[in-house]
């Protein structure tokens, strides 16, 4: 039988022997693992527990919450407040970044997330999932923690320590990475532990699937039509190869479906969405930074995007990642 390692065996081996976490930063992926947990279960209870529908309230992008939207923030503030190893948190649900309460102590990590993304699907049934990104909590001249404000939340993507997501899916899956590649986990109902089932996952090079919301197609910017244009036109065009397509309008599924077996995901800018739609700190780098370990590539069109310098916590950005071949000849169809 396969040895099981599970998710706290697969951390403890990358802080003793690689040193690449410590156990502030165990602890806190732990944890946030363990508030998925608490997502899946509830998500799975679907119109049992009164879960579905929308809450009457509306996040800072004006968008309707989902009762879940706003049960899953609560299940992870909870879940990370007292551990000790966070400044402060700030999620896609919250305006402004919330600094650990003042009675717990405060750690040195700042964490980012989005709680439940493909949330429009939770009434019909497909999957969803939680985003989360840490960074570390910029210091003082004097050497102290500096006031966790948004301020210090505003660093490019390449400076995170870890990222990862769930998908609430036929399976439950955890998606990590600590910067030395990436590592599958699915949840076991039985035992209730997440075992690696997806070690040192890697993203093919060069792919024939493409994922887009092709309803928003009359208003893309030309790089991107001139891209799916030649994907349509398949063996009769330049490509000389046909392509498939899929738009789950979940990214964790979506970018896992691109980790399994290769692929191209885009939300680009486009004439109405002047930034596109996703938002750069806790779905763009986080999932830029899972597909670059896994040796895939991520921009918005002209720049990678772990080098952009954010400027506001909820800011969107262009999206277009997966299999680096084609991101590749998007960016550099954008060149032209
Ligand atoms: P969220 O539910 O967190 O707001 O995120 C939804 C995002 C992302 O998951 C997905 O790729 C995209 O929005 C779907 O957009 P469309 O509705 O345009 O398909
Ligand atoms: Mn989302
Ligand atoms: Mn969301």
């Amino acid at each position: 039988m396969l040895k099981r390692i599970t998710l706290t065996q697969f951390l403890v081996s990358r802080q003793r022997d690689k040193s690449l976490i410590n156990a502030d930063l165990r602890l806190l992926i732990e944890t946030i693992a363990r508030a998925c947990k608490g997502i899946s279960t509830r998500v799975t209870k679907g119109a049992l527990a009164d879960g579905l529908g929308s809450a009457a309230t509306k996040n800072v992008h004006g968008e309707a919450q989902k009762t879940l939207d706003v049960l899953s923030n609560e299940i992870l503030l909870e879940a990370n407040e007292w551990g000790g190893n966070l400044a402060a948190l700030a999620s896609e649900e919250m305006e402004d970044p919330r600094p650990i309460p003042t009675h717990y102590p405060r750690g040195e990590y700042l964490l980012l997330f989005d709680p439940l993304d493909g949330s429009s699907n939770i009434d019909v049934n497909i999957s969803v999932g939680t985003i989360f990104s840490v960074l570390r909590c910029p210091k003082t001249d004097a050497g102290a923690y500096c006031d966790p404000s948004e301020q210090a939340f505003l660093q490019p993507g390449r400076q995170q320590v870890a990222a990862g997501f769930a998908v609430y899916g036929p399976t439950t899956l955890f998606v990590i990475t600590v910067g030395d590649g990436v590592y599958g986990f699915t949840l076991d109902r039985e035992t209730y532990s997440y075992v690696l089932t997806h070690p040192d996952i890697k993203i093919p090079e060069d792919t024939q699937e493409f994922a887009i919301n092709m309803s928003n197609a009359r208003r893309w910017e030309p790089p991107v039509k001139r891209y799916i244009d030649e994907c349509l036109a398949g063996s009769d065009g330049p490509r000389g190869k046909d392509f498939n397509m899929r738009w789950v309008a979940s990214m964790v599924a979506d970018v896992f479906r691109v980790l399994s077996r290769g692929g191209i995901f885009m939300y680009p800018r486009d004439s109405k969405l002047k930034d596109g739609r996703l938002r750069l700190m806790y779905e763009a780098n986080p999932m830029s930074f899972i597909v670059e370990q896994a040796g895939g590539a991520a921009t918005d069109g002209t720049t990678r995007i772990l080098d952009l310098q954010p400027s506001a916590l909820h800011q969107r950005c262009a999206v277009i990642l997966g299999s680096k071949n084609e991101v590749e000849r998007v960016t550099s169809y954008h060149r032209k």
